[in-house]
């Protein structure tokens, strides 16, 4: 069998097996970032499906990072909810830490949300603002889509204009904006990681026009983009990594408490386009 079918038919076991508990449409997929998890709190639960029992999933081993599949409604809109994902600094490479885009493909879901943690790169981003991604660089070394393309998932070379979809920004600020929660707007760049990046590593990436520096999101949209589904993605700043003057150390404990408090702030905005859809 060939490559790319062996992976094609993995996503389709692991498919089946969601759908053999639940196979009503599923109208947006999230996925929550580190310390993100309680997001899902308001959602009236249908499923909750343990990573480890979905065939070919990969397993969560990041501290802060569950590993559970939920299925449920959230203001009556069926959705799903990957709370926990994959890295590439676990060790695993970017086509299996985009497994579970290629699930929410062969599911039929059309919309990725997806939230994560960051460092910011503005001086005007305290510790806690929420980013809307407009755009992405990719300094990762493993990409989702080398080998060859399998025609049936997406285009050999699809296009990255708009990998952050224009409509969903535009109405996230729209929902923002009618519930007082401030935001900014910027591109977030991808490294590898687990070590964080040292000042002179930070400062380079701020001047390269980055606004936010993380290490997931970039390989699950460029998926999600070959996969025509379309996205909205918001960073919460952790740590504050410019200028270099303010930098200090930061622990995964400092990062996780961050995101425990402006998760909140996301989730009331999400909550608002949920009830619009
Ligand atoms: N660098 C990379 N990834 C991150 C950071 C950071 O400073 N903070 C949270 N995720």
């Amino acid at each position: 069998m060939s490559t790319t079918d062996k992976y094609y038919n993995q996503i389709q076991i692991a498919t089946s097996y969601i759908k053999n508990i639940y196979d009503g449409e599923i109208k947006v997929a999230l996925t929550l970032g580190t310390g993100l998890s309680g997001i899902k709190e308001d959602i009236d639960l249908l499923h909750t499906i343990p990573y480890g029992e979905i065939p070919n999933f990969p397993q969560s081993t990041v501290e802060g990072h569950e590993g559970h599949l939920l299925i449920g409604t959230w203001h009556g809109v069926n959705i799903m909810v990957m709370s926990g994902r994959f890295h590439c600094y676990e060790g695993y490479t970017a086509k299996e830490v985009t497994f579970p885009v290629r699930v929410v493909q062969a599911l039929g879901i059309k919309n990725l949300w997806i939230s994560n943690v960051a460092g910011g790169l503005k001086a005007e981003y305290p510790a806690g603002a929420l980013i809307l991604i407009k755009d992405h660089i990719n300094m990762m070394p493993d990409h989702p889509l080398t080998g060859m393309n399998d025609d049936r998932l997406g285009l050999r070379f699809p296009d990255m204009k708009e990998a952050y979809t224009q409509s969903w920004r535009d109405k996230f600020k729209v929902a923002a904006k009618s519930i007082d929660i401030p935001y900014h707007e910027g591109v977030y760049v991808s490294l590898q990681g687990p070590s964080l990046e040292t000042p002179a590593e930070y400062n380079m990436l701020h001047i390269m026009g980055a606004d936010v520096v993380g290490m997931s999101t970039v390989p699950e949209v460029i998926v999600a983009k070959h996969a025509e589904i379309k996205t909205l993605v918001c960073s919460i700043v952790s740590n504050v990594c410019y200028p270099p003057e303010e930098i200090s150390e930061t622990t995964l404990e400092e990062v996780i408490a961050v995101a425990h408090k402006s998760g909140d702030q996301l989730k009331k905005v999400w909550e608002v386009l949920i009830k619009e859809m």
